[in-house]
């Protein structure tokens, strides 16, 4: 099962993971790290630009993004291409040169899904991968009724997503329609997936996935496939949990020699 961390606040949650990470980095300079987009990774971003300023070197980690906007040039501010790099290759002092992001405006968009899971394989995968969820149960952009073993392929947003994200554009009708991401099959090939949530707004979301039964309906829930799982989430987002009780009393005696 997934093993669930209840922590007070954004900023708690992103200070744990990021120590793993920058503790992980220090270990095996290449480490790769899997990067997801959306609000709720930026804790563990801000807390990785600490560790980088404290002298933590990621000048030779690499980095997947989960996915991207069809269509949107990648120099628009909201593609994840800019997003990624404005939020991690900057701050972190990572090298444009090894972090890749799904190519969503090249001339052959049918392939791309095809290319990046190449790409991928002949990198050798990656190592830990940060993970948000959306309203609706969505990782990367795996909407309900994406398969488990998805690769990375075009999707289509529903417009629950398409509304949720529209606070990044001027109008909904400026969100893309179609999306390149990252199948649940490729998230799962992870050697360690970190799921973060948080507010009343996830909690329905992070429940279904934790403890709900597996169903391409709710494609969080593919994470109890996975042996390597850790969520983080606040008491809001975990306000749902059945078993939030286990969860606090494994976590006050978590051994110490276990990490994250
Ligand atoms: C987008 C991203 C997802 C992210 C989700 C939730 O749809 N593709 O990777 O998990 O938003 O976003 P937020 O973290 O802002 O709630």
């Amino acid at each position: 099962m997934a093993e669930v961390l209840i922590v007070d606040s954004k900023e708690a949650a992103g200070a744990l993971v990021a120590d793993h990470i920058a503790a992980l980095v220090a270990a095996d300079p290449q480490f790769t790290l899997g990067v997801a987009t959306g609000s709720t990774p930026l804790p563990v971003y801000q807390a990785l630009a600490a560790h980088a300023a404290a002298g933590v070197d990621f000048t030779r980690m690499s980095a997947f993004a989960l996915d991207e906007y069809v269509g949107l040039a990648e120099d628009h501010p909201e593609s994840y291409h800019s997003v990624i790099a404005r939020e991690v290759t900057v701050p972190l002092g990572l090298d444009p040169a090894r972090v890749h992001v799904p190519d969503g405006t090249g001339g052959d968009v049918a392939t791309a899904g095809e290319r990046y899971e190449a790409a991928m394989t002949e990198h050798g995968g990656v190592g830990l991968q940060l993970l948000g969820i959306g309203t609706d149960g969505h990782i990367a952009f795996n909407e309900p009724g994406s398969s488990f073993g998805s690769l990375t392929r075009i999707k289509t947003l529903t417009e629950q997503t398409r509304v949720d994200n529209a606070r990044f554009f001027d109008s909904l009708d400026d969100v893309p329609i179609h999306c390149v991401t990252q199948g649940l099959g490729t998230i799962l090939r992870a050697g360690h997936l970190v799921m973060l949530a948080f507010g009343e707004g996830k909690a329905e979301a992070v429940a279904a996935s934790v403890e709900g039964p597996l169903s391409a309906g709710m494609p969080g829930s593919a994470i109890q496939l996975h042996s390597h799982v850790t969520v983080v989430v606040d008491e809001a987002a975990a306000s749902r949990l059945q078993h939030a009780d286990y969860y606090r009393y494994s976590q006050a005696n978590k051994p110490a020699w276990q990490g994250l």
